[in-house]
């Protein structure tokens, strides 16, 4: 089967045209880097003739709030459009958990996300939207966003993480299922506090900003609520646990605290994968 990854050189663009293409999958990496411009629509044509499904794993920054908008409306539209020309029989989008409550915030980047997946919605084509929840590779950019003056200042939130490597395997399975035309949720295995796991991150790459809970701070423009960043009842959970994760990117870990088991505080109530509950609930 022929499939177009856009931002397939990205984090999870890279992780997916490799999977796809190990199973055996006819895979067109689409990004500027490859000549294509889902913005401009610079060789989309090309990128998705004879494609059956399109993934859309391209991103604006996070910071750029205008930026955020006019790119994942344009480049959302163009692919629904060229899409359609091409014969595509499936649209899947990645976006975030919370996305539609995030929105809330009408300038921030989640606004933006909202609007992706609204058009995709009354595009009237076959499609999949995959939420999931933050990378484990995210966590710095998080810091980065919400650093002063070497001091990060985090919302009072909590969050379920997951690997990259993750989210590559359950939007690569979506693409190639049947479109759900709705949308469908992925998460880590176990719930932080979104200062604690922030705090492991950086001390993992010896970075050494504080970290704080602040509750007013902002999360990319948007308050925050306790579980806002959390998944419903009916996500599928991620087999990756963030300790595993951490061994895994064989990086120097540092800090007084770096080692010891993380902070994990509850367990997802409802899950439909393997080995996703073993941190005792502290709710
Ligand atoms: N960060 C998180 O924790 C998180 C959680 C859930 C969902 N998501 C969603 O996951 C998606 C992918 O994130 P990511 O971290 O993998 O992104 P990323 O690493 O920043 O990669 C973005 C990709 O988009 C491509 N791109 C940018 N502008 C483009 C354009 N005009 N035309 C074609 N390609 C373009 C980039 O390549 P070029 O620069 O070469 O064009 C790159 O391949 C995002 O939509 C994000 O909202 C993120």
């Amino acid at each position: 089967m022929k499939i177009a990854v856009i931002g397939g050189t990205g984090l999870i663009g890279t992780r997916l045209v490799a999977r796809l293409a190990a199973d055996g999958h006819e895979v067109v990496s689409a990004s500027r880097a490859t000549g294509v411009d889902s913005y401009t629509g610079e060789g989309l044509a090309e990128a998705l003739a004879g494609a059956i499904a399109v993934i859309d794993v391209s991103n604006s920054g996070y910071l750029d709030e205008r930026g955020a908008k006019d790119f994942f409306y344009g480049s959302t539209l163009n692919l629904l459009t060229y899409g359609a020309a091409a014969g595509v029989r499936h649209h899947l989008a990645l976006s975030v958990v919370g996305t539609d409550r995030l929105a809330r915030t009408e300038r921030g980047y989640f606004a933006a996300k909202a609007a992706q997946e609204q058009l995709i919605r009354r595009s009237g084509q076959p499609y999949t939207i995959v939420h999931a929840t933050q990378f484990f590779e995210f966590l710095p950019h998080i810091a980065d966003a919400a650093t002063s003056r070497d001091t990060v200042r985090l919302a009072d939130a909590l969050v379920q993480p997951m690997a990259a490597d993750d989210v590559a395997a359950a939007v690569a399975d979506t693409a190639t299922g049947s479109p759900l035309n709705g949308i469908v949720e992925f998460a880590g295995p176990e719930q932080f506090r979104l200062e604690e796991i922030v705090r492991r991150a950086l001390q993992m790459r010896r970075d050494p900003r504080e970290v704080v809970e602040d509750p007013l701070a902002r999360y990319f423009g948007t308050d925050l609520d306790e579980r806002e960043l959390l998944p419903g009842s009916d996500a599928t959970i991620a087999p990756t646990r963030f300790d595993e994760w951490l061994a895994a990117t064989g990086r120097p870990v540092g800090g007084a605290s770096a080692g010891s088991a993380p902070a994990a505080v509850s367990a997802p109530s409802a899950v439909s994968a393997p080995s996703a509950v073993s941190a005792p609930s502290a709710d």
